[in-house]
């Protein structure tokens, strides 16, 4: 039976092959079975499927479970990789478990979310990470990652690297019970009103994004379609002599620039593929208005990718994955 493959892009993509899986026995059964390639999909929040059929097998893990162990002034708290990223954060912030709320609001589950290493606002998921269960799908077995081995870098990970050889089963992170904030982040201080509470800088955050990013429910999109690029401090130095009010960030390796003021400047702030258009209040966001293709999304990016590199000299790469 042919079946919708979730993706808040909103690109029309079906499966033949979809299986749900709560745990690592459910998911060995399903891959007995099942054609390849595999997909494992959360929310579908950074996939771009350039075809209206996937001729693999798609999975879908169900398991939104947690619990908790306490420590001298931490949790750690187990969770399922089929929660919802904000179930978490809201489970954080209404217990008093400090760390996790500036990633307040980002779309996807918590399985991607430690693939991925989702960061907003001076926080990543990878830095909250204890351990990662995941299912081996090469040895046919679970095994544990711990964060020496996890490989977390900016939006990548061991996972990510990997291809699609593991499965995320649950994910545990370490939150604070002490309080402690991160409000260093644009103007994310100034949205907290008196002292911060993890409740205000949630809402912060929240507002903050709304503002900018469009609502997947409303709109589809991948959030930020490309990488902020880390260039040489040689290219740093030229552009900025060129662009003074450029936004940059220290890196390692370099210096970070940022994507959307790259994009934004190199006047792609009005380009569009059919239904595929840069979105008005963010240029790092690529939208689907209606019925775009993955094909038109496809020749949305690249077209930017060479107007800005064509103004700039710098080579942006897609934080989006394309299947
Ligand atoms: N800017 C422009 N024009 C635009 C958009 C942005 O000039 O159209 C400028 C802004 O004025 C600002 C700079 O670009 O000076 C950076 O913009 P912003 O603070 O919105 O952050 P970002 O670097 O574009 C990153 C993450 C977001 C995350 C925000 C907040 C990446 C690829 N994106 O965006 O993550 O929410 O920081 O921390 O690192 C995502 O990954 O999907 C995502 C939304």
């Amino acid at each position: 039976m042919s079946v919708l493959i979730p993706n808040t892009l909103g690109l029309e993509a079906r499966t033949d092959n979809y299986f749900e899986y709560a745990g690592e026995g459910e998911l060995a059964a399903c891959l007995a079975n099942a054609p390849k390639p595999w997909l494992p999909v959360g929310a579908g929040s950074n996939l771009l499927f350039s075809k209206p059929q996937f001729e693999g097998s798609v999975f879908r893990c169900t398991d939104t479970s947690w619990e908790t162990s306490f420590g001298s002034g931490y949790v750690r708290v187990r969770v399922g990789a089929g929660m919802r990223w904000d179930d978490f954060v809201r489970l954080c912030v209404d217990n008093g478990w400090y760390g996790a709320e500036n990633l307040s609001l980002i779309p996807g589950d918590v399985g991607a979310a430690a693939v991925q290493n989702i960061g907003a606002y001076g926080a990543e998921a990878g830095n909250l990470v204890s351990s990662v269960e995941v299912y081996d799908t090469e040895e046919g077995l679970s095994r544990v990652f711990f964060p020496d081995e996890c490989e977390y870098d900016y939006r990548s990970s061991i996972f990510k690297k990997s291809g699609k050889r593991y499965f995320v089963l649950k994910v545990v992170f370490k939150l604070s019970l002490i309080p402690a904030f991160r409000l260093e982040y644009g103007n994310l201080r100034a949205m907290v009103e008196g002292e911060p509470t993890l409740q205000k800088v949630r809402d912060a955050v929240i507002a903050t994004r709304q503002s900018k990013l469009p609502d997947p429910e409303v709109i589809g999109s991948a959030g930020s379609f490309f990488m902020n690029p880390v260039v040489s401090r040689e290219q740093f130095e030229a552009l900025k002599a060129a662009y003074p009010e450029m936004p940059s960030y220290p890196a390692a390796g370099g210096v970070k620039l940022s994507a959307g003021w790259l994009i934004d400047r190199a006047g792609c702030k009005e380009m569009s593929v059919g239904d595929a258009a840069v979105y008005e209040k963010h240029a790092l966001i690529i939208v689907n208005r209606g019925h775009a293709s993955g094909g038109d999304v496809l020749q949305l990016a690249s077209e930017i990718i060479e107007k800005v590199e064509s103004a700039f000299g710098v080579r942006l790469r897609p934080e989006v994955e394309t299947v």
